[in-house]
């Protein structure tokens, strides 16, 4: 085991089979060792630096049906709303007024943001704030929509390929196609985009060599983020019986994923902080380095329910952004906003109505 962990680390590679023995094996003694190994490659590559972004999660419409998410179509208890582009550019100079440098703009698949919708925002925010890295986590659209959303300014993609494994994926997500989600990624990454790949941990039927899969599919993708987080099984979905992920788990998957891929952005989802009070804290220490704050207005944030008792949902922005500084201090690392913090706005407007005339 101990030999399977050096190689771990010094060749940041195993195959399927190292990594399920690996993964049978382990003791309480080796997690707390893989974790170390883990948050030193961090250090080398990143120091203390814990990066934020700003998360609106615009939309709660899907098309979709996931089998494990609070928002699938097919739930018609979920309350849904849209937010207004102008409702996002005010989020967004909510975030930049905090620091923030980066942006997500996250939703269900939701066709009635089109391409003139998503473009016209893109470009908008990219005006108001050409130091800022835009990131669209909308799921699967056409290749002329993600080129199209590229040329408009968008920097960063975030697509998790949720499981690695064809079968467990097509078990999954009806009516979709794993081919085409890996297409989708393999489309991003050549149209120029960062991209953000990555999988839930603790998903039914899933077993140590479906994550193997998963991290061996990282490895060769080589994705710029890799978002790695517990399922947490939503009351008004087909899993609500399920046992879910554990922390503890995900954390040996956030561990072993900054091993194979050392140089990956990779979050501390809300999903832990979920599960654990501490749990962000515990994925920094396992090898995450960047955190999601949500930037969305709080009337709506609880209808976007991927699952239940998601932590955050009474907090202003304002809030979020020490809270999530402080945590990271204590536990020794620095938040970082790729410019530092900006009270005095460079841009000379007073409302985002009256800049853009709505
Ligand atoms: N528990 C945890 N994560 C979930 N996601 C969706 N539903 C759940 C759930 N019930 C994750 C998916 C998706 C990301 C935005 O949230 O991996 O890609």
């Amino acid at each position: 085991m101990e030999a399977l962990l050096s190689k771990l680390s010094e060749q940041q590679e195993l195959t399927a089979e190292e990594i399920v023995w690996f993964l049978k094996n382990l003791t309480p003694e080796l997690k707390q060792q893989l974790y170390g190994r883990a948050s030193e490659v961090r250090k080398q590559y990143y120091d203390v630096s814990v990066y934020s972004r700003g998360l609106i999660e615009f939309s709660s419409y899907c098309r979709q049906d996931c089998l494990y998410c609070g928002l699938r179509r097919s739930n018609l208890n979920a309350e849904r709303y849209r937010l207004t582009e102008e409702e996002i550019l005010e989020c967004a100079v909510e975030g930049y007024k905090l620091g923030y440098r980066s942006i997500v703009l996250q939703s269900g698949e939701d066709a009635f943001y089109t391409e003139k919708v998503m473009t016209s925002i893109v470009r908008k925010l990219k005006l108001f704030f050409p130091d800022t890295a835009i990131t669209l986590s909308v799921g699967e659209r056409s290749e002329a929509f993600y080129q199209a959303l590229y040329n408009a300014g968008a920097d960063r993609y975030l697509l998790r390929h949720e499981t690695a494994s064809r079968t467990l994926y097509e078990s999954l997500h009806p009516g979709m196609s794993f081919d085409n989600r890996m297409e989708c990624l393999r489309i991003l990454r050549e149209i120029g985009y960062q991209v953000g790949a990555g999988f839930m941990v603790g998903l039914p039927g899933q077993t140590h060599r479906h994550l193997a899969e998963d991290l061996l599919f990282l490895k060769e993708f080589h994705p710029e983020m890799i978002g790695i987080g517990p399922f947490i099984p939503h009351s008004a979905t087909p899993l609500n019986g399920a046992a879910g992920g554990t922390v503890e788990d995900t954390l040996v998957m956030i561990a072993m994923a900054r091993l194979m891929v050392p140089d990956a952005l990779m979050p501390a989802t809300t999903a832990m902080g979920t599960l654990d009070p501490s749990g962000r804290e515990k994925a920094i220490q396992a090898g995450a380095n960047v955190v999601m704050p949500i930037l969305s207005p709080l009337q709506i944030r609880s209808k976007y329910a991927l699952y239940e008792q998601k932590i955050c949902m009474g907090d202003e922005p304002e809030h979020c952004r020490s809270c999530l500084e402080m945590r990271i201090a204590v536990s020794g690392y620095r938040m970082e906003f790729s410019r530092g913090i900006t009270t005095d706005l460079t841009y000379n407007y007073k409302t985002v109505s009256e800049y853009f005339h709505y």
